[in-house]
């Protein structure tokens, strides 16, 4: 029986990982050693020998630790989703926007923000979106409708320490569209909330028909960061232009169909089946 290593994650991935041992770690209760080319993970239950990886980290900053694990299981050659490779692209925000551009997608302008006071050099165009670090779930996010509130929002951070911060423009959207491809299937689902962030109190999400565009950007950046699934954040305007605000390459299943997680399972059976 091959043993499947379930990086964090609050999701029950075993009723989709039938006839393989599913052990569920935590980065932050485990220690991790490669050792000859063989990876072990190790915590208070045992010590194991993972045959696949599936990282489930999201929506959090990414730690160093995250960084060193993702650097031993591309050493490893441990089938992975999704592949280390694309997990460590997308491990810095300013990387995986690089990313989208050079695949060819409708990336939103934003200007981008480094050292202690470079907030206070430049303001954008307002109303802007201010967004500090590599958060999710609507963190480190902040809107300025004006020269004030940007003055009010730029006294918050200490970019010697978050790192860097980017500015974009808020788009006055009609439609905040994800768009989730797991392999060659994808699904799309329309998120609502009474403010601004779609994805924070959101009391409305519907699966809707995969938008073609998006269908042939998902696709597009699928291909360019050979990945297994990504979620890609959309917005669309009231002129029926969409903007690629972000991917996700650990993106959450809750609230999609039960074939998402399934899909996402087979994928990493299949891998394991091919070593
Ligand atoms: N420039 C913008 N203009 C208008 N709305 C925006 C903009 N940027 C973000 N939003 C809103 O805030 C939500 C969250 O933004 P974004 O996807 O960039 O960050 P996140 O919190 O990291 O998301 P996730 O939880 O998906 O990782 C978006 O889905 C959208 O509804
Ligand atoms: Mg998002």
């Amino acid at each position: 029986m091959s043993t499947i290593i379930v990086v964090n994650g609050a999701y029950d991935w075993r009723p989709h990982l039938i006839g393989h041992e599913v052990v569920q770690v935590h980065l932050g209760r485990s220690r991790w050693l490669l050792d000859r080319g063989k990876l072990w993970v190790v915590d208070a239950r045992g010590s194991y020998a993972p045959d696949a990886i599936l990282w489930r980290i999201g929506a959090v900053d990414p730690a160093p630790m995250h960084r060193a694990c993702l650097e031993m299981i591309r050493l490893s050659g441990l089938p992975c989703v999704n592949p280390a490779d694309t997990l460590l692209t997308g491990y810095d925000r300013l990387g995986m926007l690089h990313a989208l551009r050079q695949a060819g997608l409708p990336v939103v302008d934003f200007t981008v923000f480094a050292g202690a006071g470079a907030l206070e050099v430049l303001e954008p165009d307002l109303p802007a979106v201010l967004k500090v670090g590599n958060l999710h779930g609507g963190l480190g996010k902040a809107r300025a409708l004006d020269a004030a509130s940007w003055r009010e929002l730029v006294a918050l951070p200490d970019l010697s320490t978050t790192g860097y911060a980017t500015a974009e423009p808020f788009i006055d959207y009609t439609r905040d569209v994800r768009c989730l491809a797991v392999g060659d299937d994808l699904w799309a689902m329309e998120r609502r909330s009474p403010g601004w962030k779609a994805n924070v109190g959101t009391n409305a999400h519907d699966i809707v028909p995969v938008p073609p565009a998006l269908a042939t950007w998902t696709r597009a950046a699928m291909t360019h960061l050979g990945a297994d699934v990504l979620g890609l954040d959309y917005l669309e305007s009231a002129d029926g232009e969409f903007t690629l605000l972000e991917s996700n390459d650990i993106p959450g299943v809750r609230g999609w169909p039960d074939s998402v997680p399934r899909a996402i399972a087979r994928r990493l059976t299949a891998k394991l089946e091919r070593t």
